[in-house]
């Protein structure tokens, strides 16, 4: 019923549950998560759980939190895990201006650089964008080939626009469930259903009601609730347009 497009398992908040939560979540209909790796190690993490669950698949890239394990090796080495059957899109990668605004031309590059590998293999991206929607932006739109998405979207409803005009699909997070999140909102509701994805970025991101707990795919509902909400429709119809629209961008399921 559900497919949580970002989702990391490879947290060590799982360590001590992990296998039995995601058997419990797929029986619970859960049917598929992506789990997108932030380094070389979560990359390989995220690869091993690909292959040890059928319903998870894995993404793998240097998130811009991450440029210290970046080095060139370890990027040959992520290349390597690219070309895995069940490794479906590049990511966690872009800018993050919040964390680390001191070295925003190594990110630009490593972003740059990671672009290029995903169109080298034809997969999409899972773009990180936080306070630097400007050069994301800037970046984007030098690739009008690249296709992916903007994972828990944040930027304004006119950077929206230009995306979806692009072909981008947006994701939604437990962020839209928050008082304060008239600009999400804002931007939901001109998003067409069929680019929207829902993602939890567990373990992080929790929707309210659960607030500052440990983050998982069973909270998907809360996000489904909130965008059917805003868009009028049943909470059926979200979770089955959402799972599709996962499925077309990645290349997953019987009609891939
Ligand atoms: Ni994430």
């Amino acid at each position: 019923m559900y497919f949580d497009t970002h989702a990391h398992y490879d947290d060590k908040a799982f360590d001590n549950d992990r296998n039995a939560l995601l058997t419990r979540l797929n029986d619970e209909g859960v049917d598929y998560i992506l789990d997108p790796g932030c380094d070389l190690a979560s990359s390989r993490a995220a690869i091993a759980l690909a292959e040890r669950f059928d319903f998870v698949y894995a993404a793998v890239g240097f998130h811009p939190e991450e440029l210290e394990g970046y080095s060139e090796e370890a990027f040959q080495q992520m290349e390597a895990l690219a070309a895995h059957p069940k490794c479906v899109a590049i990511g966690e990668i872009g800018l993050d201006y919040y964390w680390d605004a001191s070295h925003k031309t190594e990110q630009k590059a490593l972003f740059r650089r990671q672009i290029d590998l995903a169109l080298a293999l034809d997969k999409p991206v899972i773009i990180h964008d936080r306070e630097a929607h400007g050069d994301c932006m800037e970046i984007v739109r030098d690739y009008p080939g690249l296709r992916g998405v903007f994972h828990c979207y944040s930027g304004s409803a006119e950077m929206a626009e230009e995306l979806l005009k692009r072909g981008w699909y947006l994701g939604f997070d437990g962020p839209i469930t928050y008082k304060n999140a008239r600009k999400a909102l804002e931007v939901l509701a001109l998003c067409p259903l069929e680019r929207l994805l829902i993602e939890t970025d567990s373990p992080y991101l929790s929707p309210v009601p659960l607030r500052g707990k440990r983050n998982d795919s069973g909270n998907l509902p809360y996000i489904v609730d909130k965008i059917a909400e805003i868009k009028g429709l049943s909470h059926e119809a979200v979770a089955a347009a959402t799972m599709a629209n996962g499925c077309r961008l990645f290349g997953i399921g019987e009609e891939n």
